[in-house]
């Protein structure tokens, strides 16, 4: 895909905690490494060799352990997923609580970016519950679209394409471009602020 570069992790980050655990930079590998990456360079003839990145995104392992802690060193937003079932409230306080220690012992600029609601079934009654539950909890983080349960989003992966090139028009993808949309305009709104 032009304009998408993708890195991927291979089974090697499971030894991560243990190869890093003595450096006193373990935290802050990921960060250096992007810092490098992204920063625009130029060729010899003084042209822009490189642009640089628009966005850094990070996929993150669904625990706390150093490869989450050098994502979030590393970043200025998290944006944080969240399956429309009974128990993600209780997993979201315990993230919020992480994001501040990391902000306050390791990246004092880190924000929360927003909560994405996901896996929404409309026949679902407890769905419903949820999102209630979360937008009454997190306000103004949670993002308006909520991303639907769909079967084409399942699909995709085993084309091997981004569901948004497999099928532009089912409700998964444009439940995704919403929050592109969304998440660009929020960052506007937080730059002109
Ligand atoms: N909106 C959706 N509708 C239907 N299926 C979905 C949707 N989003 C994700 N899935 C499917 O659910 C499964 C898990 O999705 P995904 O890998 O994105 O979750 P994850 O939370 O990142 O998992 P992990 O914790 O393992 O990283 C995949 O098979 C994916 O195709
Ligand atoms: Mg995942």
């Amino acid at each position: 895909m032009p304009g998408l570069h993708i890195a991927p992790s291979t089974l090697d980050l499971s030894g991560l905690e243990l190869s890093l655990a003595t450096r006193k930079d373990r935290a802050f590998r990921l960060r250096d490494a992007i810092g490098k990456l992204s920063r625009p360079s130029r060729a010899a003839d003084g042209s822009l060799a490189f642009d640089g990145y628009s966005y850094v995104l990070v996929d993150c392992p669904p625990s706390l352990n150093l490869l989450t802690v050098n994502a979030m060193a590393a970043s200025d937003a998290v944006l944080v997923p969240l399956q429309c079932e009974f128990f993600a409230l209780e997993g979201l306080s315990q993230l919020l609580k992480t994001v501040e220690q990391v902000k306050m012992s390791l990246n004092p600029s880190l924000t929360i970016h927003g909560i994405v609601l996901t896996m929404y079934d409309a026949r679902n009654n407890l769905s419903d519950q949820v999102v209630a539950d979360v937008r009454q909890f997190m306000g103004k983080k949670v993002f308006e679209t909520v991303i639907p349960r769909n079967v084409r989003v399942s699909e995709a992966p085993s084309y091997g394409k981004p569901v948004l090139l497999y099928d532009l028009k089912c409700v998964g993808s444009q439940a995704y471009l919403k929050l592109a949309s969304e998440i660009v305009q929020r960052e506007r709104a937080l730059a002109a602020a």
